[in-house]
């Protein structure tokens, strides 16, 4: 850019040398947004996410439907090392004799990624005085 730049200074002004154009110039390194926090159109979150893959089927958030309240999940899991990743994976493979004699089918639609960001919003539910409604 800036080679570019001095080129047609010093074209439009023949004979002017690159000192002159340089301090004369004042412009700033060019700034290249491109990639800088591109906004992350398409990411769902973990509520988006119940919606679309049919969860509420089966779960409520705050009452036992087929699977049980997610509340309840939350609070069973909430400060457990390790509670994120774990449900992650239970939500993807599913499961059964957790919770009662109602087995959970797999979700194989809902990617690992999905699957965490899922967790992660279940187990804020635990949270006191908290009111998803
Ligand atoms: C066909 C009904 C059904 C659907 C659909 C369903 N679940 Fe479940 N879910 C259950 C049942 C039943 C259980 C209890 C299983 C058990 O006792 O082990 C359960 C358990 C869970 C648990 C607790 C797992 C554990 O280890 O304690 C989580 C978290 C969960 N479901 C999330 C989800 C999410 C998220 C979805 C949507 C992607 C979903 N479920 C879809 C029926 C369902």
């Amino acid at each position: 850019m800036r080679v570019i730049g001095l080129k047609v200074f010093a074209i439009v002004l023949g004979a002017a040398s690159v000192t002159t154009c340089a301090s004369a110039g004042g412009v700033p390194e060019s700034h290249d947004l491109r990639g800088a926090n591109a906004p992350a159109s398409g990411q769902l979150t973990g509520l988006d996410l119940i919606r679309t893959n049919n969860c509420l089927a089966c779960h409520q958030v705050n009452q036992k439907r087929v699977g049980p309240a997610f509340t309840l999940i939350a609070q069973r899991f909430a400060g457990q090392a390790g509670a994120a990743e774990y449900l992650a994976g239970a939500i993807r493979q599913g499961g059964k004799g957790r919770w009662g004699p109602v087995p959970m089918p797999a979700q194989p639609q809902v990617s690992p990624e999905q699957a965490r960001a899922i967790a992660a919003w279940i187990l804020t539910l635990a949270a006191p005085g908290f009111n998803p409604s």
